[in-house]
């Protein structure tokens, strides 16, 4: 038995989804632990493209799947994407799905607040996925959060709702925003709280008894590190931890036994949103990396940002998530360069840094150290084996393997599941 941790190691979209779906060959069990339809995991598989926000990549697969009480959930993100699954003859059935009682909502007020916040011009603009991801985990945090068990007290859920209203409709009057009444509110909820019913369980109970019955369970984180709110670069962060830490408080499964925290990331570094980000490439470099790497957001379409590979905060990644190795994806984009330069220190007033200083203005200040490597100008995209890796390839890899002090166990090298090279099964940590 052994559990596996996916955790993005940078600002998300580091190719966790179509690892994950990998990897849950061994699962018995996926389960997510944090975030909500913010996240978007792709996984390709014989040319049918699968983009997945709140359901574990793992159901692809007909996997048992778990959303934990740290997801914070819409119901109708939810029911849409099981209907467009089905559409793809992947039927969710309550065999498959348990969703926990515990986890907070996602109402239409807090994806509101959420959209009003990033348009008005006073404060700051994150750049959020415009989900309610913010406000939800906010009330969770104030205590006025309606939860899924709350869904099937209708005694209780006005008051419940009445007691939301009465914190945001001072906020929406505010903000220019129509206030809301209970009763539309219980309809916005009455629409869809048949439909989960069946998957509603306490997921920890079923979870520890896969555990005892020594199963296999991979956890998908969402995001990444550099956006997890206590640890990555505030205030440009989700609202969640997207450390794996979370996995445990995200589930109620305390203790993770033989847990393998493993670590996607992009060859190359990208970043959706506001922020820093030292080693972005506003130029030809990051536009090339955009292109051959079709860098746009899944869930947004955004344009993402593009840049080298920052090994500083990489190695900062390793760290906070307790990191034994990585999923490398995307190295087939680095094809056609000639040079391809990682980042292995900052410089600010001649002193040095090996870590990504908290304060933005200092950050605003860094300059970036980079080495430059030889690039393989060959194909690497579709190779299923290491021994047909040109040599600059396996160069690059040892080099970041070396620098950070964790091996490389798996190797992406296209979007498509097969394209997948394993150094070393995490499930045989
Ligand atoms: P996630 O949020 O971490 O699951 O990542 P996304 O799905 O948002 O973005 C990753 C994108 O890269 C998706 O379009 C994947 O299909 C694609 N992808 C994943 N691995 C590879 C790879 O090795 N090579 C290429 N070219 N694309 C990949
Ligand atoms: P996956 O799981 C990339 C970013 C948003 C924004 C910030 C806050 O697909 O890797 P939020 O809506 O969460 O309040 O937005 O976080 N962001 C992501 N960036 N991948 C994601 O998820 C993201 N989820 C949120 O762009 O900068
Ligand atoms: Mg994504």
């Amino acid at each position: 038995m052994s559990n596996v941790i996916v955790i993005g190691s940078q600002w998300g979209d580091e190719g966790k989804g179509k690892i994950v779906d990998w990897l849950s060959y061994n699962a018995d069990a996926v389960v997510r632990f944090q975030g909500g339809h913010n996240a978007g995991h792709t996984l390709v598989v014989n040319g049918i493209t699968y983009k997945l926000s709140l359901l574990p990549s793992g159901v692809v697969r007909g996997k048992k799947s778990f959303i934990g009480n740290g997801v914070v959930l819409d119901l109708r993100a939810l029911y849409n994407e099981i209907k467009s699954l089905e559409e793809k003859n992947i039927k969710i059935t309550e065999e498959v799905l348990s969703i926990s009682q515990g986890a907070p909502l996602i109402m239409s007020y807090h994806q509101e607040l959420d959209k009003a916040r990033e348009s008005k011009l006073s404060g700051i603009k994150i750049g959020t996925t415009g989900r309610g991801i913010g406000p939800a985990y906010e009330d969770h945090v104030g205590r006025r959060s309606l939860r899924v068990c709350d869904l099937f007290n209708k005694n209780k859920l006005k008051d419940k709702i009445g007691n939301a209203l009465s914190h945001h409709n001072p906020i929406r009057k505010g903000l220019g925003i129509p206030e809301l009444d209970v009763l539309s509110i219980v309809a916005e909820i009455d629409e869809y709280s048949q439909f989960i019913k069946p998957f509603v369980k306490n997921i920890w109970v079923e979870l520890l008894e896969l555990q005892n019955k020594n199963k296999n369970i991979l956890f998908e984180g969402a995001q990444g590190t550099l956006l997890d709110i206590n640890h990555g670069t505030y205030p440009f962060v989700t609202s969640s931890n997207t450390v794996s830490a979370q996995a445990s408080i995200g589930t109620g499964l305390g203790l993770i036994k033989n847990s393998f925290n493993l670590g996607i990331t992009k060859s190359y570094l990208t970043r959706v949103g506001e922020g820093p980000f030292p080693t972005e490439q506003s130029n030809n470099i990051g536009e090339q990396l955009g292109t051959l790497g079709n860098e746009f957001g899944t869930v947004t379409g955004r344009k993402r940002r593009c840049g080298w590979l920052d090994l500083v905060l990489l190695k900062q990644s390793v760290i906070i998530s307790g990191l034994k190795g990585l999923a490398l994806t995307k190295l087939d984009v680095l094809d056609s360069f000639d040079k391809i330069k990682v980042c292995t220190s900052y410089k600010y007033n001649n002193k040095s840094y090996n870590y990504l200083p908290l304060d933005l203005d200092e950050i605003n200040q860094l300059s970036t150290e980079y080495i430059e490597l030889d690039g393989w100008k060959e194909k690497t995209r579709n190779k299923r084996d290491f021994s047909e890796l040109p040599l600059n390839a396996k160069k690059y890899i040892s080099f970041i393997e070396e620098f950070i002090g964790v091996p490389v166990t798996l190797l992406s090298t296209s979007p498509e599941r097969e394209d997948t090279i394993l150094f070393h099964n995490p499930f045989e940590n």
